[in-house]
């Protein structure tokens, strides 16, 4: 497209700006609650909101206020929530076998939501990290990170995942192969219907480290993602994972982080056309709190303007830890 602008004053391009109705009029993208992807964190107990600190306003909950917190999302026309385990140090093994245990943290909660909240839909996390006693998101066997092993283990938990419930399966990991392997087990097991929206271009990066404060995985990481998360610095390297995602099955991409990586989103959306995601991370959040804690910027008006951000750049959906207040605050 190429624009055309008449010479001033002919043109005077600060009409069009010149009252609310006007603005309201002309502008270009939206942002509503049902754009949103509400990442919750899951701990045992019961009747348990426990804060966490690097991430202020956000908690870890136990299943029975999961369970409440999914029918206010669903209150608020949030389409979905997505569901992160705080294991406890003590179930954490080399082998992982609790990323599969039907009975875990995730896939209690997804029953209990699915119970209480039938109509959001369920998104759960595949990846072995918070089960991994290396905090990693795949088996580490001699100081390497084992693809094909770790691909096996992600099917048994996509499988247990999707016997509980879950609607969306979204993979992590970012390992080889994982979507064709998952998406071929899912049909087998008669869960055609399940969704995988895969974590595709996710980067490594230093804005997760609140997540890893959020379900104990900062103190267990021994070294970097860097063998399997991808380079800061790549951009076509994203195209081919996307299109190999999509190829083996992936009904909807992510891109992870969002705000650094939004040329990374607008590429994909207007490469693919394929429902595109992106993931405002904890560290992204933990900015924003932070300075506005500090009364350093309009907390209110920085996460609006980040969020309105990703619908510019070409995204369907938003992971965001947000979504209940923008949604409270979108439907007022
Ligand atoms: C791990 C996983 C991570 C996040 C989601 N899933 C962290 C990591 O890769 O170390 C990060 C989310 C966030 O920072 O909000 N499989």
């Amino acid at each position: 497209m190429t624009p055309t602008v008449a010479s001033f004053p002919a043109a005077r391009l600060r009409r069009t700006r010149s009252t609310p109705a006007i603005r309201d009029l002309v502008r270009e993208n939206s942002l509503g609650s049902s754009d949103l992807i509400w990442p919750v964190f899951v701990r045992d107990g019961s009747g348990i909101e426990e804060p966490i600190p690097s991430m202020p306003g956000v908690v870890r909950r136990s299943v029975d206020k999961i369970a409440e917190a999914a029918v206010e999302a669903q209150a608020l026309g949030i389409p979905a929530i997505c569901l992160f385990p705080y294991t406890d140090a003590g179930l954490k093994t080399e082998d992982c076998a609790e990323a599969w245990n039907p009975d875990n943290l995730t896939n209690q909660a997804v029953r209990a939501i699915k119970a209480a909240a039938p109509d959001i839909a369920v998104m759960t996390d595949v990846a072995l990290d918070p089960y991994n006693i290396n905090g990693h998101d795949g088996f580490v066997v001699n100081g390497e990170i084992v693809n094909d092993a770790t691909v096996e283990a992600l099917v048994k938990m996509t499988l247990a995942q999707a016997e509980a419930g879950a609607d969306i399966i979204g993979p992590s990991d970012m390992m080889d192969g994982r979507i064709s392997a998952m998406r071929n087990a899912l049909e087998q097991a008669g869960h055609s219907n399940v969704m995988i929206l895969s974590y595709s271009a996710k980067y490594a990066s230093g804005y997760y480290g609140p997540f890893r404060d959020a379900v104990g995985a900062s103190g267990a990481l021994n070294g970097d993602k860097k063998t399997y998360q991808m380079d800061p610095a790549n951009s076509d390297e994203a195209i081919r994972l996307v299109q190999r995602d999509l190829s083996e099955g992936a009904d909807m991409v992510m891109i992870k982080p969002g705000i650094a990586y939004l040329d990374i989103c607008h590429r994909i959306k207007s490469t693919f056309g394929a429902p595109t995601c992106a993931y405002q991370v904890s560290g992204e959040y933990a900015m924003i709190q932070a300075a506005a804690q500090n009364g350093w910027i309009d907390g209110e008006q920085v996460m609006l303007e980040s969020l309105m951000a990703f619908k510019r750049a070409g995204c369907d959906g938003i992971l965001t830890y947000f979504a209940p207040e923008v949604a409270r605050l979108l439907n007022r």
